[in-house]
């Protein structure tokens, strides 16, 4: 029997025991597995209530608790019906075309942005169209010429820390999104995958915080806080939207993992959220700081960046003499895993750009790992 044509690119494998200095991996060694532990025991000691088929839009306890840990921490409101709890923001990306889109409508998404998402829309059936970023975030000229001559349902952003050039979006640009929006009746998908680590100043608030109309669906996830092998993401929108998705998610998985969801809920509410929190930003803080001591020590003159405000990476611009991919593969065979430009690129053209993170890693791993990179330029340049 001979497959039908199949487009979807394979998972590249996640080479084993290297300095990853890339930004999208939180150091899991920082969580209490033991306190998540007690929390999943005491669920189950309860009774049998969360092994039966339960609601499809998540686990009642998560979602009481996650609604009001986004009222307070993002000002973000959702009434009952109004929030939808997914198996990582992942799976929210199909979802959410299948609900938004009928063929030949289209998404438009960052020109470079998170590849995971653009293939989560297509597999929705949604048409992808990339509009380009500047210092500000989304170009809103070129957005409106696509809304002007295309079905544009939606628009795909990373408003807080732009992924993977963690530029904040100005407030004008925030504001004309949303008009924008408003006028051509588009929505917006905010995906806020990582709103705990802002460095300068307070965070600022998402899109979904100021959003009388209801456009925003808000995207989120606890990956980048707590673990991405427990697959716990969540969408927030307008109720019409989030029943969709509800019932899409019916004849996908049918529900998430209840007992994993009450237990965070209990994580949640005993205020452990909220200590993990400020665990990990001192942790990610000081290892910031280590990779740009190291990266100024070894590469003042070839990496050009800017003290990112918020987020888990630099973006930097690359005048090392060699292409950033060539360091890539040259840094892999020695143990140390960096993304260059492309790896982001709608257009899939190299650029001379490198994403290098540092959550993942104790400072003197960075140091290490910054120092194999700076002996493979030395090299090259001899
Ligand atoms: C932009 C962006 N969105 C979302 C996610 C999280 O994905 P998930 O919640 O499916 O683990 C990531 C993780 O790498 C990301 O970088």
């Amino acid at each position: 029997v001979s497959l039908p044509k199949f487009t979807l690119p394979a998972r590249e494998p996640f080479p084993a025991n290297v300095i990853a200095l890339i930004g999208g991996l939180p150091d899991v060694r920082l969580f209490r597995r033991d306190l998540l532990a007690r929390a999943y025991r005491r669920v189950l000691s309860r009774g049998v209530q969360t092994l039966g088929y339960g609601s499809e839009y998540g686990e009642p306890r998560l979602l009481r608790a996650l609604t009001a840990h986004l009222s307070s921490a993002r000002g973000v409101l959702a009434a009952a019906g109004e929030l939808l709890v997914t198996r990582g923001s992942q799976m929210a990306f199909p979802l959410l075309a299948r609900a938004l889109c009928e063929p030949g409508d289209v998404i438009a998404v960052e020109a470079l942005g998170y590849p995971p998402a653009w293939e989560g829309f297509r597999l929705g059936g949604a048409e992808l169209r990339a509009v380009p970023l500047d210092r500000a975030g989304i170009r809103l000229d070129r957005l409106q010429e696509l809304a002007c001559r295309s079905r544009l349902r939606a628009v795909y952003v990373t408003p807080h820390h732009q992924y993977p050039t963690a530029v904040t979006m100005s407030a004008p640009r925030r504001q004309g999104l949303l008009a924008l929006a408003e006028r051509h009746g588009f929505f917006v998908i905010e995906d806020d995958y990582d709103h705990e680590f802002h460095w300068s100043g307070r965070p600022v608030l998402p899109l979904a915080s100021a959003d009388p109309a209801r456009l925003v669906i808000h995207v989120g996830t606890l990956s980048k806080l707590l673990a991405p092998g427990l697959r716990v993401g969540y969408v927030s929108a307008r109720a019409e939207v989030v029943e969709r998705l509800a019932r899409l998610r019916m004849f996908i998985d049918r529900q998430g993992d209840q007992t994993l969801e009450a237990a965070l809920a209990e994580w949640l509410d005993d205020g452990e959220f909220d200590r993990h929190t400020k665990r990990a930003r001192r942790a990610y803080a000081e290892r910031r700081d280590a990779l740009a001591a190291a990266l100024e020590q070894h590469f003042a003159e070839g990496l050009e960046f800017e003290l990112p405000a918020g987020g888990l990476s630099f973006w930097a611009r690359s005048r090392l003499g060699m292409p950033v991919e060539r360091l890539a593969e040259l840094a892999l065979e020695r143990g140390v895993l960096i993304h260059p430009a492309r790896r982001f690129a709608f257009d899939r053209r190299p650029r001379e750009f490198l994403r290098l993170g540092f959550p993942g890693h104790t400072p003197s791993e960075i140091q290490k790992g910054v120092g194999v990179l700076a002996a493979i330029v030395k090299a090259s340049a001899a």
